[in-house]
């Protein structure tokens, strides 16, 4: 059953749409995570289709896999691809320097590798994601599940020396349930609220014993195309220091989120 698009949805489709554009014939390609990104597969299988383009994709979930594989594009292990030229992924948040929050949808370290291995990562999103300082949104973290509660207590303990401003650890549950990653890992989400020193958290994180990954995404971001409801797309470049508006046209009868 089709929804109607809500402000959020135009915004997230606009980004999408836009996002597809860099896509060049021939290219190999990370496919994010998320509802962003599953427009953004709908848009790229769509245009592969109409202009006959040859892309080799990985997928950053078995999520992400089923959908594109779903929609026709041909879907290779990262090992078979090796080096990526471009990856297009969701964020949960941003901040001016394009460093992210990811793993919102507990993709995080697939998500987290495929970017590392392209030459270029361009993130969609909706302007609501965009803030001053990271650490509004709680951040993910992904934990072995043995000794989980160990390695819990280490992270509680080493955010009491960091540039944080809250301490709050959650584990991440599906129902009644604990959430479970792709590699079978649980996720424990911080309330950090603020976070002053990102490099320092990411780096000390990494550090604790049972920690696989965490969802900061520093210095792997080249652009980001940040989507409005009114179809306006602002695409900020990094590296190139611009920054371009332009107006993606969709109908309400092109709404792209059915079966999504
Ligand atoms: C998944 C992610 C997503 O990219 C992030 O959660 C954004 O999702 P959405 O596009 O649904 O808002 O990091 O692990």
């Amino acid at each position: 059953m089709t929804r109607p698009l809500s402000p959020a949805d135009r915004a997230k489709t606009a980004a999408a749409r836009r996002s597809v554009d860099f896509v060049e014939d021939g290219m190999k390609l990370g496919l994010g995570t998320g509802s962003t990104a599953a427009l953004m597969v709908r848009a790229l299988a769509a245009r592969a289709r109409d202009e006959g383009l040859k892309l080799t994709c990985v997928a950053t979930s078995t999520r992400t896999a089923r959908q594109a594989e779903g929609e026709g594009l041909s879907v290779v292990p990262l090992d078979e691809a090796g080096w990526l030229d471009l990856t297009i992924d969701g964020a949960d948040e941003f901040d001016g320097d394009l460093s992210l929050i990811k793993g919102g949808g507990g993709a995080l370290l697939q998500e987290k590798i495929v970017a590392s291995a392209s030459d270029r990562m361009i993130v969609i999103t909706d302007a609501s994601k965009e803030v001053k300082t990271l650490g509004a949104f709680p951040l993910p973290v992904e934990v072995i599940p043995f000794g989980w509660t160990t390695t819990r207590m280490q992270i509680e303990e080493l955010l009491g020396g960091m540039d944080v401003m809250g301490t709050e650890i959650t584990r991440r549950m599906a129902g009644d349930e604990p959430f479970r990653t792709d590699e079978g890992n649980f996720i424990l989400d911080l309330a950090l609220n603020r976070i002053g020193d990102a490099r320092a958290l990411s780096a000390a994180l990494n550090q604790v014993p049972g920690v696989v990954e965490n969802g900061l995404f520093l210095g792997l971001c080249d652009a980001v195309v940040i989507g409005h409801a009114d179809g306006r797309v602002e695409t900020r470049d990094l590296n190139a220091g611009t920054v371009h508006e332009e107006r993606v046209l969709f109908e309400e009868s092109d709404n792209i989120f059915r079966d999504l």
